[in-house]
């Protein structure tokens, strides 16, 4: 094993051991939280030059198949991995995080964090990383006082965009399209069988793998204030449209972990465009502007945020009230 290899190996461990959130974290206000996680993003930067590309072994890999596995993804509530069952995330292996907020505009008309705003992390990676296809996909934490915080998942298509490096070419969206490829299929098959274990009410159940619903992060606000049942304005889609002014070229050789790192502080990163029913995101009309995404920090590459940081999966289906 080269040296490098080495230290960096011990570098990811070392930096691990620290990585435990205190006793009290949930308990603290949303702004307390984001300062906690962005210490521990901050305390394991990967040695510059030497961002890991390698992932999870074909074996791990396997485990994606297996529904009781998956249902670790939805079921743990926690802003951090389960420590006793350490493993890589399996796809979206890679990334690179910073601090943002989620910025409503005064006109928007949806509910809980979509109506609150709140301040959270932001985590952009490829759902694998592959030299001839660029596969973005963005993970969002938005953090509320005293109890768990509220994760978007939005992804452009699990195929790519091929060989635009531009990780900023694409929209990305809690809806994703179809895989055209076999092996993705297979995953999104139990994907879906993991779904129908989550609850043993059928109709709230999320619809299937492609759609990551909106309805508990339209159920509360940051401040923790839960929005009345019956009074939940929930999108069905979102998408995130990225600013074009933080897109860089398609040519682009370095590392994507390292273009995102050039991103100006302050820049808003993507805006979101709601659409409130199925019917009218299929039909692509009713969308309206409901807000932005805002960074507020540098983006940095660590170990933590791949392998500490945990974005739940919602799993309660979207429903109109
Ligand atoms: C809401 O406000 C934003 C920002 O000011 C604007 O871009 C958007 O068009 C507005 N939406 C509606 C429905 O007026
Ligand atoms: C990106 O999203 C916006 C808002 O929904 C939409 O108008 C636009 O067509 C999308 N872009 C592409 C290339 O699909
Ligand atoms: C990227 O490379 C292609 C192929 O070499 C070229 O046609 C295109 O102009 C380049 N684009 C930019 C923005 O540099």
């Amino acid at each position: 094993m080269p040296l490098p290899t080495i230290f960096l190996l011990a570098l990811v461990q070392i930096s691990l051991v620290l990585a435990y959130l205190p006793p009290n974290y949930e308990k603290q206000t949303a702004s307390a939280k984001q300062e906690i996680l962005w210490g521990q993003l901050r305390q394991s930067p990967y040695p510059a030059g030497r961002l890991p590309v390698e992932g999870p072994s074909a074996l791990q890999a396997a485990q994606l198949l297996v529904p009781t596995f998956l249902k670790g993804s939805f079921n743990c509530a926690n802003d951090e991995m389960d420590y006793d069952s350490r493993k890589w995330k399996i796809i979206h292996t890679f990334g690179t995080c910073a601090k943002a907020t989620l910025r409503p505009f005064a006109n928007s008309t949806y509910t809980g964090v979509f109506k609150s705003g709140a301040p959270g992390i932001i985590r952009l990676s490829a759902v694998r990383i592959v030299a001839d296809n660029m596969i973005p996909s963005m993970g969002f934490k938005a953090l509320i006082d005293g109890v768990p915080s509220a994760n978007f998942h939005n992804v452009f298509s699990p195929d790519g965009q091929g060989l635009n490096k531009n990780f900023f070419a694409n929209n990305v969206s809690n809806i994703i399209p179809d895989s055209q490829q076999t092996p993705l299929q297979v995953v999104a098959v139990a994907f879906t069988a993991t779904l129908r274990i989550l609850s043993i009410w059928p109709s709230e159940q999320p619809e299937d793998a492609n759609s990551m619903p909106l309805y508990e992060q339209s159920s509360i606000e940051t401040s923790g204030k839960v929005v009345p049942k019956g009074k939940v304005y929930a999108p069905w889609r979102i998408d995130y449209v990225p600013n074009p002014a933080i897109g860089y070229s398609p040519n682009a050789t370095e590392d994507f972990r390292v273009k995102i790192a050039e991103t100006p502080v302050g820049s808003v990163l993507y805006t979101l465009v709601a659409y409130w029913t199925r019917a009218q995101a299929e039909a692509k009309t009713g969308g309206v502007a409901i807000g932005e995404l805002v960074l507020d920090s540098n983006f940095i590459a660590s170990a933590y945020c791949d392998q500490g940081l945990f974005l739940n999966h919602a799993s309660k289906r979207w429903q109109k009230e």
